[in-house]
């Protein structure tokens, strides 16, 4: 295989992983912005490294001068969810851009259609526009959605692929099958309790947003009233707090906001 100019080559590939990570963030953004469950947990990105490119052109018999149109994952985006819902609505939201700042190429569900080896995820295939000093370039760039269980299982097979080149012995891979199903399982279960959890969720944001809401009208009203006043407020407070019962303190919170309202601006 001739030497190609790697560095040249990647650079689009680094920044189309780059825009589509900022991207993910501002959905993650802005479901938390309005108090919203968020279906994505996590997002991480990264590029093929070099040596892997040149293994997966070989594997696949992709001359040099294809590489680009044949391997999709170069650019490879992964959206990490709590639930096996949430992966729907993260299609769903992905779908909704195609057409728009990406296209769709292809689709691979290998949650309905688990692989043998056991790997579970929600594969999308994308062309990805870049713009950059030296010109527009379109490439392709693959996202991959799973829960954390799935990523759990993925990740540890992927490193014993590793060590074993692939060839993991029958008796760790039928242990690794094993996992796949307990990860499976782990992945319904959750689901049975997702409700409980997505509102526990909204009620901890409630909470720490009228907390640190309820501080910044005490600290203002040091400034502003008599030392005496603002204590018994604090006293209130505390007395609050500790009850826990975040109707009350958003009844508070309120309460402070009217009494600061006049001297705010
Ligand atoms: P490669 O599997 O990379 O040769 O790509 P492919 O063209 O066959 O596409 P496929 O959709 O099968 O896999 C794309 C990517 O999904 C891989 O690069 C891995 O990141 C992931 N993947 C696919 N199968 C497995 C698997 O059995 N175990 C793990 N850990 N990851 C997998
Ligand atoms: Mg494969």
């Amino acid at each position: 295989m001739e030497i190609l100019n790697w560095k040249e080559l990647l650079y689009p590939y680094e920044q189309a992983v780059a825009e589509l990570k900022v991207k993910m963030e501002y959905i993650m953004k802005e479901y938390k912005r309005f108090g919203l469950y968020c279906p994505i947990e996590s997002v991480s990105g990264r590029i093929k490294e070099p040596s892997s490119i040149i293994g997966k052109a070989k594997k696949k018999n992709v001359p040099v001068e294809k590489i680009e149109e044949e391997i999709e994952d170069i650019a490879g985006i992964r959206i990490i969810c709590q639930f096996a819902e949430d992966i729907q609505k993260v299609i769903s939201l992905i779908r909704r851009r195609d057409g728009n700042d990406l296209k769709i190429i292809e689709e691979r569900d290998y949650i309905e259609n688990t692989k043998p080896s056991g790997y579970r995820s929600y594969h999308i295939i994308i062309r990805y526009p870049v713009n950059s000093v030296s010109g527009y370039r379109e490439v392709l760039a693959e996202i991959q959605i799973r829960t954390l269980a799935m990523n759990f299982w993925a990740v540890n097979e992927h490193t014993l692929n590793y060590k074993y080149k692939g060839n993991i012995p029958p008796e760790i891979r039928e242990r690794l099958k094993n996992c796949a199903e307990a990860a499976f399982n782990l992945d319904n279960e959750m689901s049975t309790i997702r409700n409980e959890i997505i509102y526990a969720q909204k009620v901890n944001m409630r909470m720490d947003s009228v907390i640190s809401d309820i501080i910044d009208n005490i600290q203002n009203m040091y400034f502003k009233l008599r030392l005496s006043d603002v204590e018994k407020i604090n006293k209130q407070f505390v007395e609050l707090w500790n009850k826990g019962d975040i109707e009350e303190l958003e009844k508070f919170s309120a309460k402070l906001k009217e009494m600061t309202e006049p001297y705010r601006r």
